[in-house]
């Protein structure tokens, strides 16, 4: 577990601009998410961070990367099942995702999400949950959120 936790942190902790203090995780014995509704987490950040980078919003999609990336690492940590190299080779589209949105570029953030979207599902594949396809939305889901950069 200790080790675990010290991979999947040193493969996924150094790309993304941390934007808050680390959780407390005094509380984990009382919750522990279910892993099914953590992925729904990890599903609606990929989403809104497609949506964030397809309105050049860079902060917002900057916030939905460290999400996504803090609900993958509690998903590897709380769950020891998981194949720890399914998570980790995802530090390389996550980077890229992360460098994208620095240099504020469009196409490259777009083939970046492409790339960590078939990590997700050679995930899937290998947990025998390849019937979990994730793909690129093609829909906005949240007509409650302005997905647009807003003024300062
Ligand atoms: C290391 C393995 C792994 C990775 C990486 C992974 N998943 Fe999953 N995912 C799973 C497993 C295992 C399940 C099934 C969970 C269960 O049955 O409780 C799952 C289930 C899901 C579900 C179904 C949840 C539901 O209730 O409908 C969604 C959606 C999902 N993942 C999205 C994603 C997205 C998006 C990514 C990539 C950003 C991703 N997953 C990356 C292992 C992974």
């Amino acid at each position: 577990m200790t080790y675990r936790k010290w991979v999947v942190g040193v493969a996924l902790a150094c790309s993304v601009v941390s934007l808050a203090a680390a959780p407390s995780r005094s509380n984990a014995d009382q919750y522990l998410p279910r892993l099914g509704d953590i992925m729904n987490l990890i599903q609606v950040r990929h989403a809104k961070l497609w949506f964030a980078g397809q309105a050049k919003n860079w902060d917002l999609a900057g916030y939905e990367l460290a999400q996504l990336k803090q609900s993958l690492t509690d998903a590897a940590i709380f769950y020891s099942g998981l194949p720890v190299n399914n998570v980790t080779t995802l530090s390389q589209p996550i980077q890229s995702i992360s460098d994208a949105i620095a240099a504020k570029d469009g196409k490259r953030f777009a083939s970046a999400v492409t790339e960590l979207t078939s990590g997700c599902n050679a995930c899937h594949a290998t947990m025998d949950r390849g019937y979990v396809a994730i793909r690129i939305p093609t829909d906005k889901p949240f007509g409650n959120q302005d997905f647009r950069p807003q003024g300062r």
